[in-house]
């Protein structure tokens, strides 16, 4: 199959339009990294999805709406604070898990009685949505456990002769995927934290939980059990208080003639050679925008690849740092 990557324009919007109509699968990009979407209410479709990434059948997808869409359609009650959560930060990188009403296929959900749903905020995102008007299911546009996606390269590199369509939308601004967040009980619980922390949650409605499975407990977001955002490059992570450690690391990889680069933030930047360096940034949403970006150029660069954990760890980085743990140590 050939995979056409194209602008957003009213002639890719139509065909990305009939390639969905008739089952099919299209990439797209939002704010945090590029999607690849299928109608939801199909479950050819969705299943194809699963099939092209290579995805377990037992993590659910998130069903992506235009901003005017009517959420009524796919959800059933609510909890009174959510009202709150949208208008705050929605259209953007806020997924919210409600109770589903069974208007899209079971296997989005993967038979959990909850939906969860997102309202992107990047132009071309809300473009796409509109034009199909449609629920788009759509997980990260990458072969399952790989790196995610954040410009049409990444997709293409690893779903080229798979799929028939890429929106090209430009680098992904945000740079990590979506806060989920479940919003059916009376406090609302951050399953996967990222750009929207749970303290800006809990400015907003009070209170926010974030859910962290007990031992031989059934996982509420069943994509927290896999190994992610994995580098094809060997990896290695060292805590910001192992510096001494991953220089002894660094040498001693130099020395047996293997390529290393360092993934960590600008503050320590300073200790490695300047051209062994991949830097994060200084700021959280710099490291948030850079981190898969950066991981996607290691890998091409690399053997081995030496991910620092960043020294701050609330806000943004609490979903920064699991990105980068699980990217550079696996599970
Ligand atoms: O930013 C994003 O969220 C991106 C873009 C494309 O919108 N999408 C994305 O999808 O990251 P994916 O499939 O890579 O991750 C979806 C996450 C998984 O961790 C999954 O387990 C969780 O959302 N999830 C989906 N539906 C759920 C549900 N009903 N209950 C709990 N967790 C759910
Ligand atoms: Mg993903």
């Amino acid at each position: 199959m050939l995979t056409n990557v194209s602008p957003i324009n009213a002639d890719s919007l139509r065909v990305a339009k009939s390639i969905l109509e008739k089952g099919g699968v299209v990439a797209f990009p939002t704010e945090t990294v590029y999607g690849l979407g299928a109608d939801a209410r199909l479950d050819s479709a969705v299943e194809e999805i699963y099939k092209i990434k290579g995805r377990p059948s037992d993590n659910p997808l998130i069903v992506h709406v235009h901003r005017d869409y009517d959420l009524s359609l796919l959800i059933s009650d609510e909890q009174p604070y959510v009202k709150k959560l949208r208008e705050a930060f929605l259209p953007g990188p806020l997924t919210l898990v409600y109770r589903g009403k069974n208007a899209v296929s079971k296997k989005v959900s993967c038979g959990l009685d909850t939906l969860a749903i997102r309202v992107p905020a990047h132009d071309g995102a809300q473009e796409f949505l509109r034009s199909v008007d449609m629920p788009i299911a759509a997980p990260s546009a990458n072969i399952s456990k790989h790196i995610s996606p954040v410009s049409a390269e990444h997709v293409l590199e690893d779903l080229g002769g798979r799929i028939p369509l890429i929106l090209d939308g430009g680098r992904c601004s945000g740079g990590i995927e979506s806060t989920v967040c479940d919003v059916t009980g009376e406090i609302p619980v951050v399953l996967r934290s990222g750009l929207i922390s749970m303290e800006m949650i809990a400015d907003v409605v009070g209170r926010c939980d974030t859910y962290i499975p007990k031992a031989g407990e059934q996982v509420r977001s069943p994509g927290m059990k896999y190994k992610h955002y994995a580098p094809k490059c060997s990896t290695l992570l060292f805590e910001f208080n192992q510096l001494d450690e991953a220089l002894l690391e660094f040498r001693r990889l130099l020395e047996q003639g293997k390529r290393v680069l360092i993934l960590c933030e600008k503050e320590i930047g300073y200790l490695f050679p300047k051209e062994s360096v991949l830097n994060l940034g200084a700021t959280e949403t710099e490291m948030a925008a850079n981190l898969y970006q950066l991981l996607h150029e290691g890998e091409k660069r690399a053997d081995v690849l030496i991910g620092i954990v960043p020294k701050k760890h609330d806000g943004i980085m609490a979903g920064v740092i699991n990105r980068l743990s699980k990217a550079c140590a696996g599970e």
